[in-house]
Parts: structure tokens; sequence; C-alpha cells
């Protein structure tokens, strides 16, 4: 169990699905370890407050275990659960793909932020899931990918994830962002997200920036991401935006970058639903007014 807490707050895993996914397993591993539940799933949460599908995550597998009258029969069960949620996200993404992939035409330039792509969940992607549905059934669709201050999950994880793939990708700083809208470069801009509550999607910090910049210029601003995601009994003001070391942003590659300076450093952003075109569920595609869906 702590070695998976180091896990996620290092950012080893990282991206909601896939800590909704590692969340479950954590319950598993408490029940392995022979661990007090409770407390094992209090500190699992606490790891990284922002995304909602950790929780959803540790709680399934928590209900799970509940049915289990001795300790093996509690670890059986919520390593089926775990498992479950696992294979629930590779399809659930797919379907992502499908209804998101009718949003896209042949031709379109797609931008992204951060990484919603396979390497954030166990399969296919949300975001990207769109645009590889896209690609596979025959649309020339490019992506430019932003880079993602401080830890740089664009060009890391999305150009890598993209390259592999052989997807025509342009990677740009994450100032460049709005003012490649401006010029009119790309088309759409499709992003995950990590909550999304009835007034509000929290999604990396810049989500924010980019969505402004859409608006502005009349481009659609879509929002990929499974339904265990939104939070609609909650507000934006109800969320904790997680706020990380700010060595992250006073060093680059371990090389310092700033003197000793007081940093802020948050790590999502919450874009208001007004500026949001749509969301790409499992189930479909919704479209506002996103009130009448909570
Ligand atoms: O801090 P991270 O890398 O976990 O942030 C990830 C994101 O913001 C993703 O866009 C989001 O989790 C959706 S991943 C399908």
């Amino acid at each position: 169990v702590e070695e998976l807490e180091e896990a996620i707050k290092s950012m080893r895993i990282r991206g909601a699905p896939a800590l909704e996914v590692a969340g479950a397993f954590g319950v598993v591993l408490a029940c392995m370890e022979k661990r007090n539940l409770l407390h094992a799933a209090k500190r699992l949460l606490k790891t990284r407050p922002t995304a909602v599908n950790l929780s959803r995550g540790i709680e399934r597998a928590m209900n799970a275990a509940r049915g289990g009258k001795t300790r093996d029969e509690m670890f059986e069960l919520a390593l089926k659960e775990a498992g479950k949620i696992m294979r629930e996200d590779a399809r659930r993404n797919k379907l992502i793909g499908k209804y998101g992939a009718k949003l896209l035409r042949d031709g379109d330039v797609v931008m992204t932020y951060c990484n919603a792509g396979r390497l954030a969940c166990t399969d296919y992607g949300t975001a990207l899931g769109v645009i590889r549905t896209a690609i596979k059934e025959g649309k020339n669709v490019k992506v430019v990918a932003c880079e993602t201050r401080p830890l740089l999950q664009g060009s890391r994880l999305t150009a890598w994830e993209l390259l592999e793939e052989g997807i025509d990708v342009t990677l740009i700083t994450d100032n460049a962002g709005p003012w490649v809208i401006r010029k009119g470069m790309v088309d759409k801009i499709v992003v995950g997200a990590d909550r999304i509550t009835k007034d509000a999607v929290f999604n990396k910090i810049g989500t924010y920036s980019l969505a402004l910049a859409a608006f502005e210029h009349r481009l659609p601003f879509y929002v990929a991401a499974p339904l265990s995601t939104f939070d609609f009994g909650r507000e934006e003001k109800d969320v904790k935006v997680e706020e990380r070391d700010g060595d992250e942003v006073r060093y680059f590659s371990g090389i310092p970058v700033a003197p000793p300076v007081k940093v802020y450093n948050p790590a999502f952003d919450a874009t208001p639903l007004d500026k949001v075109s749509a969301i790409i569920t499992e189930k479909g595609v919704i479209y506002p007014p996103y009130d009448s869906w909570s």
C-alpha cells in the first residue's frame, strides 16, 4: 500500500482513469496485507484529492470487500471488482472514442492538453481515444499537443504515444496555445477531465486558458471523460485543487531554473461548463444545458 501511495504521489501512476483502477487495487493490496481497510482507503484517498475517479475506484472495491466474511473472501471480492474496473476502463474508452470520433471531420487539426491517452488509463485513452478512433475510421486528423508545464505530460507522454502510433503530432509550448488557436491553426480542442461538477470541468492546470481562447474564437471545446469522472452533486467551490511542491517549478529535470523563490503550483484548474461545447462519455455525447443531466 505504501508503494502504491508513493507511486501515485510521485505520479508514476497518474491520469484520472488510471487512478480509479489503482485505487481499487490499493484496496486489494490492503486486504492482502491484512490492513485496516478504512485506514488504508483514507490514506490512498489523500494522495491526490482532485481526480474523483480515485475515490470511485476505492469505494467500489471497498463495497465489494465488505461482502466477504473472512479476510480471504474480502480479498477475492475486492480483486474481482478491481479487475472488473480495469476491464471496464478499456471498454468505455473505446465507446468514448466511437461517440467522440463523430465530432471530428476529415482534415481536422485537434489540440489536446496534458495526457488523456492510454498512459492515463488502462488502454486506449479518452481524449486520445477520440482522435485514435477518428483516424482508424479513415479521417485525416492531425494533433497539436501542448507540452503541459511543469511536469510535461504533453511532451513526455502524449507526443510519445501519438508518435509511436504514427499519428501526425506537433508539439507546442503551453504559452503558444491561445496564439495557435487565434492564428486558426486548429479546428477543435479535445481534453480529458479529472472531475466534472455541476458547474465546471477540472483538468490539468492550463486547460482553462485554452477553453477561454476557444470560446473567444468560436472553436469547439470538447471534454472526453467516463461517467465515473462526473460529480454533479458538488460545485466547483467544494473541490480541493491539489497544490504540488514548488520544486517542480523551481527545477527542470533536476536543474535549478529559478532562485529559491516562493511558488504557487496548482495541479489543476476549473473551466466553467458554459465554455464547454460538449462532453463525450461512454453513453454518448452530452450537450448544454448540462444541468438537466445532474
Ligand atoms: O496530474 P495528472 O497528470 O494526473 O493530470 C491528468 C489530467 O489532467 C488528465 O487530463 C485527466 O486525468 C484525464 S486522463 C484521461
